[in-house]
């Protein structure tokens, strides 16, 4: 006799974590305990990393410093003071399929908001907000020992996923903020770190102002097959 198919499970625990986070750009005014805030890197530091090298820096950005960070950068940006970044982010030029995911990406951030596509005033408001940290209740700057490479910055990024992921699970949200990648000299002057480090990115951190539109913004996915083959 044929047995109906199974249905696929409800989502786990991990799963409807993955699914429910997203970045989120906006904030209560609740400041975020400094004990659960160290639990949530603790437990981020649990991310594999190749020889256990555990990779890169955590920097909380508060008071005088953080004032000071976000001028120098908002200054920067307006100024348009050429930028020189540590590594290269993107693929330089973007082809054009990449080009139509990030211009999916920013309709919907700007779709959210209500900002018109030729709105550059709009546009320029919410990228400044970047070096605002979205006004989070935790900024960080996220750093890592110049020597390594790419395998350096694949370790680094599982541990901001499991940072993320440690924060929704804990009802916080998250943003990661690669804007302040673009002045990583500016970043060290300002912070006085380490010239042996480099600046990977920031991350706004603290609890989702639900009311907010800009937190309405949503992203998708491309299809399994776009990414995942079997080869015979
Ligand atoms: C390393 C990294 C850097 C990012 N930099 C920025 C940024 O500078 N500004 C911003 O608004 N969003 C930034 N994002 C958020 C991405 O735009 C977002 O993750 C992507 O559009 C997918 O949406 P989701 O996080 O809501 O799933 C960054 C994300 C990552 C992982």
């Amino acid at each position: 006799m044929l047995r109906p198919e199974p249905m696929a499970p409800a989502a786990d625990g991990f799963e409807a974590l993955a699914q429910s986070r997203h970045s989120v750009r906006a904030y209560l005014d609740r400041p975020v305990p400094s004990a659960l805030f160290e639990r949530l890197l603790v437990t981020a530091r649990l991310a594999p990393s190749g020889a256990n090298l555990q990779p890169g820096h955590f920097w909380a950005v508060e008071g005088a410093a953080r004032e000071r960070l976000s001028a120098a950068l908002s200054r920067a940006w307006r100024d348009q003071v050429p930028q020189a970044e540590d590594y290269g982010y993107f693929p330089r030029p973007m082809p054009m399929q990449l080009r139509k995911r990030q211009v999916a990406a920013a309709q919907a951030l700007y779709g959210a908001l209500g900002v018109a596509r030729g709105d550059e005033a709009g546009r320029a408001a919410q990228f400044e907000r970047n070096f605002r940290f979205f006004d989070a209740p935790v900024a960080l700057v996220i750093t890592i020992e110049r020597d390594f490479g790419a395998g350096g910055f694949m370790d680094l990024g599982m541990c901001l996923h499991a940072l993320m992921l440690a924060a929704e699970a804990q009802g916080l949200a998250s943003c990661a903020i690669g804007a302040l990648a673009s002045y990583p000299q500016i970043v060290r002057e300002a912070l006085c770190l380490p010239a042996t480090d480099l600046v990977v990115c920031g991350m706004a951190l603290g609890w989702e102002d639900a009311q907010a539109p800009v937190n309405r913004t949503r992203t998708v996915r491309e299809p399994l097959a776009r990414y995942f083959q079997v080869l015979r």
